[in-house]
């Protein structure tokens, strides 16, 4: 019976310790500690968000998924992403909430993400408008979180797929500069980009549907924190905003709810730290 006890338990732990394997989840986030910075947590961000201490992080950095499909109305199930004009489909998350559901959810990550916020810290929330039976759709819900606007960057990606002829061509998204209050750290020298109005063309060599240009997560980093500060992507995607963090000399911690971008995240990360080892020699 005693023996029977041990090897049960024996048996719980191996397990318990296959699923942090598995899940990349640290000991530290299971047992409510603080969770660990330059790490890539695979899982839901809200769940992760709350694990955060409050007033910790300087920088938010992220681009949510859009709800392209769920603002039409689309509710089909796809089992895997590909890229169409009409929407982007991801692999576990599907682009397809109701659209008042998907602007609770998001009014509710912002609010999180302000808790976690220092006074000086910033949110760089990436969205753009979106169309909806032939009308524009302006992501104004952004205004209804705990945050003031700061700033609205635009980013002008030059170019797109969506060509319609009753409207221009649309080519820019917006980055909101959100902040709690303070006036937010804001490093305009170290930024190349000097107005506004940012001209960044779209990544092209990265398997992700909707990944940030290297040059947009870059500049945005510098523009927000100082070295050593802490940069959080709660929709990590494939890791741009990670690579951006080590180039730039600051910690991250990212979130993302897909395996397959996770270890895509990973594989990029141990990429950007050899070339950050290889250009100390
Ligand atoms: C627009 S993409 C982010 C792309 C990223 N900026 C990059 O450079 O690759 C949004 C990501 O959010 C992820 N996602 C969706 N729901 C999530 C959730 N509840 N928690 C964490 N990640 C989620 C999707 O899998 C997708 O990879």
């Amino acid at each position: 019976m005693e023996s029977c006890t041990n090897d049960t338990k024996i048996l719980f732990w191996k397990r318990y310790l296959i699923y942090i394997r598995k899940n990349r989840i640290s000991v530290n986030i299971l047992l409510g500690f603080n969770v660990e910075v330059n790490f890539v947590f695979c899982g839901d961000c809200k769940e992760l968000l709350n694990q955060l201490d409050n007033n910790s992080v300087q920088l938010f950095l992220t681009s949510p998924p859009y709800n392209k499909e769920g603002l039409r109305g689309k509710t089909s199930v796809w089992t895997n992403w590909k890229k169409s004009i009409d929407g982007i489909k991801y692999d576990v998350y599907e682009d397809n909430m109701k659209e008042d559901e998907f602007q609770q959810w998001q009014i509710e990550l912002l609010n999180i993400m302000y808790d976690k916020l220092k006074d000086i810290g910033s949110v760089f929330y990436n969205h753009k408008v979106r169309r909806k039976d032939n009308s524009a759709v302006f992501p104004d819900f952004v205004f209804k979180t705990k945050f003031m606007l700061h700033q609205i960057i635009i980013w002008d990606r030059k170019t797109s797929a969506d060509q319609n002829d009753n409207y221009l061509i649309p080519t820019t998204e917006y980055i909101f500069w959100l902040k709690k209050g303070n006036n937010p750290i804001c490093n305009k020298n170290d930024c190349c980009f000097k107005t506004e109005v940012w001209s960044i063309n779209p990544e092209k060599n990265n398997p992700h549907p909707a990944p940030f240009p290297k040059l947009l997560a870059t500049e945005l980093i510098k523009l927000g924190s100082n070295k050593g500060d802490l940069v959080i992507d709660p929709f990590g995607g494939s890791g741009t905003t990670a690579v951006a963090a080590i180039d730039t000399k600051r910690d991250y911690i990212i979130f993302e709810i897909n395996r397959k971008y996770c270890d895509l995240t990973e594989k990029r990360i141990k990429n950007a730290l050899l070339l950050s080892k290889s250009k100390l020699f």
